[in-house]
């Protein structure tokens, strides 16, 4: 069902309740109830309509405390949801161009998941027990199982190996979780991502861009730096260097912790330039593809798409 983007609040509403209204409330398949709605009113429907519609509550999952979401994202509302709606849609196109059809998906991961952000969105295209979320951040995880999703999530080791089977996955996505993990800890994960991956699956990654380099930078010129700031602002502090070493093609990254079980050991802030990638990555993998964020602007990291 496609929406112009200009409807009104009430026409939206009407067409929620049209949805709803033919569909069994009680069966609750997210993808089945809003499995052909458009990608605009997917979005409207987390955030406006969340609020609007009474049932929207009991059938999607809630956001976390503000604070949650400004110390995990950076961001907060609506604002913070987009981004991830950014992620999701340029997600689904990159998994569209590796001939990944997310409907038949069997198996669907988001390492890093957070407080579930970016997982919501894919309830559209796949069933909840199909979604998989993994962090070892616990208390993430027991938002995530708090907030409606029906999806299976699991505090993990910030090393691997999961305990997840070979071959399992047909899509991996990390978003903004190799823009902080350690070269040891990257390599680590891309291995058990390509044990747990089938043949022919895709992992998706994104990092830090050459970019970021300067702006933290710019944040130590800044004296009002939030604290989801503080680990860039103590992140390649000598920026001339760091930017030679990204354009030679070095793992750029430097090990500030991230707080609570995010240790120091493993992270911290990273710039993975498209050289390293282009001679590591595949090693592991039939296919790497390193896709600039000037392409899309929809958020600030370059996106690695990788085939098994
Ligand atoms: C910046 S947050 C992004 C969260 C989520 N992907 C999103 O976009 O909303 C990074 C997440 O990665 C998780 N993380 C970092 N290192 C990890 C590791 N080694 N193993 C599992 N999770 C990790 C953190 O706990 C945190 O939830």
């Amino acid at each position: 069902m496609e929406m112009i983007k200009k409807n009104t609040s009430k026409e939206k509403n009407e067409m929620l309740n049209e949805i709803l209204n033919s569909h069994s409330i009680s069966t609750v398949s997210l993808k089945k109830i809003f499995g052909d709605v458009s990608d605009d009113f997917w979005f409207w429907i987390f955030t406006d309509g969340f609020m609007e519609h009474p049932l929207l509550p009991r059938l999607l999952p809630a956001m976390p405390d503000e604070e949650i979401q400004c110390n995990f994202t950076g961001a907060s509302g609506k604002a913070t949801l987009m981004e991830a709606f950014s992620a999701y849609k340029l997600f689904k196109q990159v998994a569209r161009d590796h001939s990944i059809d997310l409907t038949c998906c069997d198996a669907v991961l988001d390492f890093g998941c957070g407080w579930g952000r970016v997982t919501r969105f894919f309830l559209k295209e796949v069933e909840a027990n199909c979604l998989y979320g993994i962090d070892c951040y616990k208390e993430m995880i027991t938002l995530c199982e708090q907030s409606n999703m029906r999806c299976h999530f699991e505090t993990i080791d910030p090393m691997p190996p999961t305990g997840f089977p070979n071959n399992m996955f047909d899509f991996v996505y990390c978003f903004s979780v190799f823009s902080h993990l350690s070269e040891e800890a990257h390599k680590k994960w891309l291995f058990e991502f390509q044990r747990i991956l089938k043949p022919g699956g895709l992992l998706i990654a994104t990092t830090r861009p050459r970019s970021f380099i300067n702006q933290c930078a710019n944040l130590r010129k800044r004296k009002d730096i939030e604290a989801f700031e503080l680990g860039g602002a103590a992140s390649f502090q000598n920026t001339e260097q760091s930017l030679l070493d990204y354009d030679y093609g070095k793992f750029c990254h430097d090990s500030t912790g991230g707080g609570g079980v995010l240790d120091k050991s493993f992270y911290g802030e990273t710039c993975i330039p498209q050289k390293y990638v282009d001679k590591h990555w595949t090693k592991h993998f039939s296919s790497v593809d390193f896709i600039y964020d000037e392409e899309h602007k929809s958020f600030n990291q370059n996106v690695i798409a990788a085939k098994k």
